[in-house]
């Protein structure tokens, strides 16, 4: 659903903090949450509000955090001393056209949802400063939410400044806040740093709204893990957690069986058709597509992959950028590196090795081989232990194989090289020249067996 605003929206990121507490070398902001910097999830949120401008305020390892989003469609606001939120969002002030209204978030808050940002949105848009608030258990750190005996929020209060008593109240803030930017601009510009920690804080805005007559309104967040701040690495785990369960849940509700949700790992994205199953501890990475009736065995890695309906995967597979067909069987214990494409009905076993290759329609390799820069016609059918020898030191071959050709077990067949359709390749032969079509080719010294040899006893 798109939020209908009045008014059009500037986003602004905060993500210049350094992040002291992860003990890192990564700025805090890039450290992964289901593989994807924190702040990317963030621009994500940002984006499916349909801003007019998102503006990035970054500071703390500018540089590696520009060019880890390179691509994403942000504006980059410089803070080159963090002195505070509210000193943050002074550096993006320029950029904030008067009849805008602003939404504020946090490259350290990952999980929020556009949905849950959508009602301080609209209460924004007729005028107040809207925050979002969260009920927690252990307080500690936030900053309260205030309340007047009216139930009227007047301030909020950052912990380190707040009295016992205002301590005690467990209504925190959450940081993320909206509000019409020309209000904004007028009290940033009132802002000082006069408190506990020297800094220009943000939250200092509610008291001036109040003052100022503008309604201040605090909107609960759905849920207390959108909300979470990742401080450090404890956090962090505690996030990646979050995010499996919720992908989690929305998975099994669009109909995709997880035989254990709490054993399953989401580090990109996963399309699928109906009737999909996922056996415990399967890893997604990157963009995933299974299609109906796709069946995952335990402990399958799938990175940047699609295959087709009716596939079944079994047990301690990796599968790497590469298109697997529909009703096909892999593993158990295949691994297929990059750029394989395996037509209907392939067989794929056990210890077998496939790198950018494409393997026809039904043809079969179920044992202990390694196909790699092969194109292999339909109705192959690949014998154990074959190599397809494609590299000679400096440089990569491609190995052709007919349609219906059937080579014996043990060949290396040393590229570049060409198999005919319908060619026999005798068990155990090392094949440096092509093979015709329909015929045997075989490569193998004569067998001998000597009359009168002696076995070799030992010396008394
Ligand atoms: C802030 C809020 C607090 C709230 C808490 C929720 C203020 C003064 N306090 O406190 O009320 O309960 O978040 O998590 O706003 N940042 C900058 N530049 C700076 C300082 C911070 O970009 O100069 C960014 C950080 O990278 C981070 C975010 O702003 O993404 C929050 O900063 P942080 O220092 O973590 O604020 P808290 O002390 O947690
Ligand atoms: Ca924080």
């Amino acid at each position: 659903m798109r939020y209908n605003p009045s008014m059009p929206l500037s986003v602004v990121i905060l993500a210049a903090g350094q992040g002291k507490r992860m003990q890192s070398d990564l700025p805090k902001v890039l450290h992964p949450v289901a593989g994807r910097p924190m702040l990317s999830h963030v621009i994500d949120c940002a984006r499916a509000l349909e801003p007019a401008a998102t503006h990035v305020v970054h500071g703390h390892g500018a540089e590696a955090v520009r060019s880890a989003l390179a691509d994403a469609p942000v504006g980059w606001v410089l803070q080159a001393e963090q002195l505070g939120t509210g000193h943050a969002v002074m550096q993006a002030a320029g950029q904030l056209p008067d009849d805008h209204l602003v939404l504020v978030l946090y490259g350290d808050v990952p999980l929020i949802r556009p949905d849950s940002l959508r009602p301080l949105l609209e209460r924004a848009a007729q005028g107040a400063l809207a925050l979002l608030s969260v009920r927690l258990p252990d307080p500690a750190g936030y900053g309260r939410v205030l309340r007047d005996n009216t139930g009227r929020v007047y301030r909020v209060v950052e912990h380190k400044d707040a009295t016992r008593k205002e301590q005690a109240v467990d209504e925190c803030n959450t940081g993320l806040m909206a509000m019409p930017a020309a209000a904004l601009k007028g009290w940033l510009g009132r802002l000082s740093n006069d408190n506990a920690q020297g800094e220009y804080y943000l939250t200092d805005l509610v008291a001036m709204a109040v003052k100022d007559g503008v309604p201040v309104e605090a909107v609960e967040a759905p849920t207390i893990s959108e909300v979470m701040g990742v401080n450090d690495k404890l956090q962090l785990a505690e996030a990646e957690t979050a995010f499996r369960r919720r992908e989690a849940e929305a998975l099994m509700r669009a109909g995709v069986t997880l035989i254990d949700p709490t054993r399953f790992d989401l580090r990109g994205r996963l399309s699928h058709g109906r009737d999909v199953e996922l056996d415990v501890n399967v890893i997604i990475e990157g963009e995933v597509v299974l299609g109906d009736r796709v069946r995952i065995g335990p402990n399958v890695v799938l990175r940047d992959c699609t295959i087709g309906p009716d596939t079944q995967v079994h047990a301690h597979c990796v599968i790497e950028k590469s298109r697997v067909g529909g009703a096909c069987s892999i593993g158990p214990f295949a691994r297929l590196r990059p750029g394989n494409e395996l037509s209907d009905g392939v067989h794929i076993g056990n210890f077998v090795e496939l790198k950018n290759s494409r393997i026809g329609e039904g043809s079969k390799s179920n044992h202990l081989t390694y196909l790699g820069d092969a194109d292999v016609g339909s109705r192959v059918n690949v014998g154990a232990g074959t190599v397809t020898c494609n590299y000679d030191g400096a440089n990569k071959h491609r190995t052709t194989i007919g349609d219906r050709a059937f080579i014996g077990s043990g060949s290396m067949l040393v590229a570049p090289i060409e198999i005919g359709e319908g060619a026999t390749i005798g068990a155990g032969s090392t094949l440096t020249k092509n093979a015709p079509p329909d015929k045997l080719t075989l490569e193998r010294s004569k067998q001998l067996t000597l009359d009168g040899w002696k076995r070799p006893v030992k010396k008394t």
